[in-house]
């Protein structure tokens, strides 16, 4: 069977997910239009690892488009739109994926993917090429490169370099600022409000949110929790970055002191036990928990599981524990990341940028294979320019040109007051 999903059945249904994903995505339809008069991935196969949702579905068939055979597993346990899934694996693409995978499963449906022998990976948290490296050595001579999607599988991958360990060139497709800037900062800004809202209901305007880490993410979080009426509380280790915090509005203080006030917790770092038992212990009744970053240890949710005497799900992606003390602590997602496990990850129009990076990361690497070194690269400014000239085609926005005369002022050091 190429496939391993919940209900082929639910293919219409995400068809029509993909198509209407597409109406949202004209910068990656036009890479798309590009690559199907240019082939540039004839003859070869792309494995990925990536949240299977209706948006990757659009950039598995724009490199397909380009003449790739793609294969896909997920990238979290969590996340698989089944629909789109279902869709994918009927079109005939080899498809391992189902929302609520057990960890053996993850791992065979990563290694289903290893299989067919991938000549460029795409990863979103470095599962794959991790594997790869460590149970799959021999296929790397056959790797021209591959891609990381988010924050924290660059910072795996550069670990690995640094470690020696890292043996085929990857691209930090996060590095591009039309990811980061607009991905990790609106993207997940909306969607992981979406995806506390699905699961609670809950009302923002007047709670007290803490968002841990203010990166691209917990920014986008903080503002967004800021524009539903709620008093931000920002915690950091990072002293630039507590302090754009702390001018940009918001209170900063160690989590400890904060766990006090929180109504409704988001850790946005990339970092383990954020939220850990001594945080619990401080936190009020009905305090919630959730996390938007890449992998589910930012909460401590064995300790709160300890901590617990009753545990009982109250609502799909809501699980109420009960305290020895009696207080109530609610977990969203088993601390899984919030906006794709309660909602639909984020909204098309963000991806078409962070996958337009994905697809012309692709082609970089097929462009350059022969000299590229196995490091983790980052992609050349001119790509940024092309993506984000592309979307503002598709919105409709035209900008200025700088003149000749400007050109020359800005290039030379000789004009003063
Ligand atoms: N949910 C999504 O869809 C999504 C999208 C993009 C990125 N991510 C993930 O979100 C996480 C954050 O990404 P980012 O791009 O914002 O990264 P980033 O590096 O820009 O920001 C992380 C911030 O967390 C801070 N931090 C680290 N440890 C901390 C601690 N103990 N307490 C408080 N703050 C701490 C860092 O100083 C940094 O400012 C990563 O795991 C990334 O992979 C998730």
């Amino acid at each position: 069977m190429h496939y391993a999903v919940k209900d082929i059945k639910l293919a219409s249904q995400g068809a029509k997910k993909i198509e209407f994903a597409e109406a949202h995505m004209g910068a990656l339809l036009e890479v798309r239009k590009r690559f199907a008069k240019q082939k540039p991935f004839k003859g070869l196969t792309i494995g990925m690892a990536l949240h299977v949702t209706k948006e990757t579905g659009v950039l598995v068939e724009t490199l397909i488009a380009g003449g790739a055979k793609v294969v896909i597993a997920s990238c979290n346990p969590l996340s698989t739109q089944d629909d789109v899934a279902a869709y994918l694996a009927k079109k005939g693409i080899p498809t391992y994926a189902y929302k609520g995978e057990t960890k053996a499963d993850y791992y065979k449906f990563i290694r289903a993917v290893i299989d067919h022998k991938p000549h460029i990976t795409i990863d979103d948290g470095c599962d794959l090429v991790s594997e790869i490296h460590l149970k799959h050595a021999q296929l790397i001579p056959n790797i021209l490169g591959g891609c990381e999607e988010t924050t924290t599988g660059i910072n795996r991958l550069i670990a690995m370099e640094a470690d020696n360990a890292l043996k085929y060139p990857m691209v930090a497709v996060n590095s591009n600022q039309t990811k980061h800037l607009f991905d990790n900062f609106y993207g997940t800004g909306q969607s992981t409000i979406d995806g506390i809202l699905r699961a609670t209901n809950i009302l923002f305007a007047g709670k007290t949110v803490v968002v841990a880490g203010y990166g691209y993410c917990g920014r986008g979080v903080a503002l967004r929790a800021r524009g539903m009426g709620a008093k931000v509380i920002v915690t950091e280790i990072d002293a630039v970055r507590a302090l754009q915090a702390a001018m940009d509005g918001y209170q900063v203080m160690p989590m400890l002191q904060a766990a006090k006030h929180g109504d409704i917790f988001v850790t946005a770092t990339g970092g383990k036990h954020i939220i850990d038992i001594p945080h619990m212990k401080q936190m009020k009744n009905g305090a919630i928990l959730s996390n938007c970053g890449h992998f589910n240890c930012e909460i401590n949710a064995e300790g709160l599981a300890k901590l617990s005497t009753k545990k009982k799900e109250v609502r799909p992606h809501t699980v109420e524990y009960t305290l020895k003390s009696s207080r109530k602590i609610y977990l969203l997602s088993d601390g899984r990341l919030v906006n794709l496990a309660a909602a639909e990850g984020h909204p098309s129009e963000v991806m078409s940028l962070s996958f337009c990076g994905q697809a012309l990361a692709c082609e970089w690497i097929v462009k350059n294979a022969k000299t590229l070194e196995p490091k983790v690269y980052e992609l050349p400014k001119n790509v940024d320019a092309e993506i984000a000239t592309l979307q503002l085609r598709h919105m409709g926005i035209k900008i200025d040109t700088a003149t000749k005369e400007q050109k020359k002022y800005a290039e030379s050091w000789r004009e003063g007051t």
